[in-house]
C-alpha cells in the first residue's frame, strides 16, 4: 500500500514520518515542494505517475495566518488552487485523498463546539482559502476525507508551544491573549489519526457515505493563555505570564474567538481515542 505525503517537510509531514515505522506494511512517499509542487499539475501528475499512490495525505499548505493577509494571491494559489491540482490528479489514478483543514474556517461566533455540519464563515485570508481549497476538493472528487484541526503543535517546525519555550529563554515577563478559546492539537496525533483512517479504508473499503469532513483536535478546551502556562508549568519554567485581550494584541488577521471542535464522528466513525490536550502537551514537551 502506497501513501504519498505532501509537503513533507512541514511540522505534520515530519510527525507522519516519525510514526510511520508503526505502519509496516505501508509504503510512505515524502514529498517535498521541490518533487511535488501542488500548484502544479504536471508535477503532481508526475509524482502520481512515479509513485501510483493508493492515498495520499496534503499536508502542504500556506500556513503563514497573518502574512496571508498581504499575500491573498498566493494562499489562494497554495490553498485552494493546489488543493483541486490534488483533488484532479488523485481522481485521475483513483487514489483517496486526506486533506488537512482548520477551525479558522469559522468566525468563532458559537458557544458550544463545531460540528462538522456548521456554517463556515471564515473572517480571515488564510481561513477564507483553506474553506476554497475544502469546497474545490468536495467539487472535484469524492473519495476525500477533509480533516479539520486546530492550534496544531509539535517537536517539529514552528509553532506556539516551540515560541513560548524560545520567549521563557529571552525574558521573565508575557502576556498571552486569554479571550480566544480553543484546542491544542499535538500533530503526532493528528498523524495516528489520519494513519488510522487509512488502515480503517484499506480494511473496510469506505462506502461514498463515509467520505468527507471530519474534525480532529485533541480533548478538551483552553485560551492560548492556559496553553502558555501548561507549557511553562510542565518545564518548571519562571514567568510572569499576564492574561490580555485580543484587543490589546492585534494582529492583520483576525482569529475565531471559540473554535473548538467537536470530534464525535471521527471518533464514532473510526473507534479513535482522542487524548486530553495536557496529555498531549506533556508527551510532545518530552520529545523535545
Ligand atoms: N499549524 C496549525 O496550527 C494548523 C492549524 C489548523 C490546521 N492546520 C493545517 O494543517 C496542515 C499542516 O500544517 P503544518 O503545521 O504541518 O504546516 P507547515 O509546517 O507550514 O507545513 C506546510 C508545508 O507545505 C509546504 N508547501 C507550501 N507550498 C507548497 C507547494 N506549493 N507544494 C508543496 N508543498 C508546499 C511548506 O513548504 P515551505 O515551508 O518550504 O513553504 C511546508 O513544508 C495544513 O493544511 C494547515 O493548514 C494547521
Amino acid at each position: 500500500m502506497v501513501v504519498l505525503v505532501t509537503g513533507a517537510n512541514g511540522q505534520l509531514g515530519q510527525s507522519i514520518k516519525f510514526i510511520a515505522n508503526k505502519y509496516p506494511t505501508i509504503q510512505f512517499i515524502y514529498t517535498d515542494y521541490y518533487e511535488m509542487d501542488i500548484t502544479n499539475i504536471e508535477s503532481c501528475a508526475n509524482a502520481f505517475l512515479k509513485y501510483k499512490p493508493q492515498f495520499c495525505i496534503n499536508t502542504a499548505a500556506y500556513t503563514a495566518v497573518d502574512k496571508a493577509e498581504s499575500e491573498p494571491e498566493k494562499a489562494h494559489l497554495i490553498n485552494c488552487i493546489g488543493s483541486k491540482n490534488l483533488a484532479e490528479v488523485c481522481k485521475e489514478n483513483d487514489t483517496i485523498l486526506l486533506h488537512i483543514s482548520t477551525d479558522f474556517i469559522f468566525d468563532g461566533a458559537s458557544k458550544t463546539p463545531y460540528l462538522e455540519s456548521d456554517l463556515p464563515n471564515p473572517q480571515s485570508v488564510y481561513g477564507q482559502t483553506k474553506l476554497e481549497g475544502e469546497i474545490a476538493i468536495q467539487n472535484t472528487w469524492e473519495k476525500h476525507f477533509i480533516i479539520r484541526t486546530s492550534w496544531v503543535y509539535s517537536q517539529f517546525g514552528a509553532n506556539f508551544m516551540k515560541t513560548m519555550l524560545r520567549l521563557a529563554s529571552e525574558r521573565d515577563s508575557l502576556s498571552v491573549v486569554s479571550d480566544q478559546i480553543g484546542t491544542p492539537t499535538n500533530a503526532v496525533d493528528l498523524a495516528e489519526a489520519l494513519l488510522t483512517i487509512i488502515q480503517s479504508s484499506i480494511t473496510h473499503h469506505p462506502s461514498l457515505a463515509t467520505f468527507g469532513i471530519y474534525n480532529f483536535s485533541n480533548e478538551g478546551q483552553c485560551s492560548w493563555y492556559d496553553f502558555a502556562a501548561a507549557i511553562f508549568k510542565q518545564k518548571e519554567l519562571k514567568m510572569d505570564l499576564r492574561p490580555i485581550p485580543t484587543s490589546a494584541y492585534p494582529t492583520p488577521a483576525s482569529r475565531p474567538a471559540y473554535s473548538v471542535l467537536d470530534k464525535t464522528k471521527i471518533k464514532n466513525t473510526f473507534n479513535i481515542e482522542v487524548n486530553e490536550w495536557k496529555t498531549s502537551l506533556v508527551r510532545g514537551i518530552n520529545l523535545l
